[in-house]
């Protein structure tokens, strides 16, 4: 590298990985931890030679139509990247880097957090609990759903969803079954101890707990739909962890308030950080801040992940994980 490139960096990162940054960059940290919105996103994109940004940066053909564009390079931290509009990225020149890999053990962790959270009704005992009202044991107190032994549907066969496959086949032994348009090979499944399913139907016939792990994409927003969860078994759970434009949230409070299932753990939410309020009053459903790889180690592991994303593409060398 020659001149220190400058980067605008639009959240606070930990610590360590704002440090390792300002060694090799005129790193522009966040302050105040706010979101940029449109107006400072292209304030960076005209004074920047990059821009590190995250899921709550919009960055829309509209704000990537900003003049004069200086930045040459989007290093985002996180794996999705729905928020980024790369077709017009790629137009402008921009190159795009996402992090893989780092957060795959996190984000299978939240997702049977949920899993066991809604089946055991663990969120609604915890309110039980501090709101004073628990008067002891009994044999009917609170029953939930028994986990073990029971059939998993994996919608998506990536990463994630891999190890969500292992951790609940081998600790769980659970059934899993999937739906992933380019599936694993036969080997890999089966070392998982998965079974592929031709079609997303067969999923949500067969599953007591169906799991999102596919992308955000025109194709699969609200794949989630109303003809869908009622598809489900009245008996089971949905688990989002992957994004909230993959579920239709009205339809969803509908199946949860009528029965036609029986309850869904959410990360994830279609108008981040608002939550349609239905949600907030029903014990059947557990909501998470999306936390998915919300753990020190992770969140250190991304931060790194896409600073040497900026170190390869300012010495000229191939992005590791070039997504545009
Ligand atoms: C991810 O990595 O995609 C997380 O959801 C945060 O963006």
């Amino acid at each position: 590298m020659t001149a220190r490139p400058t980067v605008v960096v639009t959240r606070r990162l930990p610590g360590i990985v704002e440090e390792e940054l300002s060694r090799d960059f005129e790193a522009k940290l966040s302050r105040d931890d706010r979101p940029l919105g449109a107006a400072g996103l292209q304030d960076a994109l005209r004074g920047a030679d990059a821009v590190l940004c995250t899921v709550t940066d919009r960055l829309t053909s509209e704000v990537l139509a900003v003049e004069p564009l200086r930045a040459r390079m989007l290093a985002n931290f996180g794996v999705g990247f729905n928020h980024i509009d790369t077709a017009a990225a790629k137009a402008r020149g921009l190159a795009v880097s996402n992090t893989p890999d780092v957060l795959t053990e996190a984000t299978a962790d939240i997702a049977v957090t949920l899993l066991l959270m809604v089946s055991r009704r663990a969120g609604e005992g915890e309110r039980h609990v501090r709101c004073g009202a628990w008067t002891g044991w009994r044999p009917t107190h609170m029953l939930g759903t028994e986990v073990s032994g029971k059939t998993l549907g994996l919608v998506g066969m990536g990463r994630i969803a891999r190890a969500v496959a292992r951790r609940t086949h081998h600790g769980f032994g659970m059934r899993v079954i999937f739906h992933d348009p380019y599936p694993p090979s036969a080997a890999e499944a089966a070392a998982l101890g998965a079974e592929p399913r031709e079609t997303l139907e067969q999923v949500l016939d067969e599953a007591d707990f169906v799991s999102l792990h596919c992308p955000a994409t025109p194709e699969t927003r609200h794949l989630m739909n109303r003809e869908r969860l009622a598809r489900m078994r009245r008996s089971a759970f949905l688990i989002n962890t992957a994004r909230g434009d993959v579920v239709d949230e009205a339809a969803l409070v509908e199946a949860l308030g009528d029965g036609t299932i029986a309850g869904a753990g959410l990360d994830v939410y279609e108008r981040e950080p608002e939550i349609t309020p239905e949600l907030l009053t029903m014990e059947n459903v557990v909501l998470l801040p999306h936390l998915g790889s919300a753990t020190q180690e992770t969140r250190i592991a991304m931060g790194r992940r896409a600073v040497e994303n900026l170190r390869l593409f300012f010495s000229g060398a191939p992005l590791r994980d070039r997504v545009v």
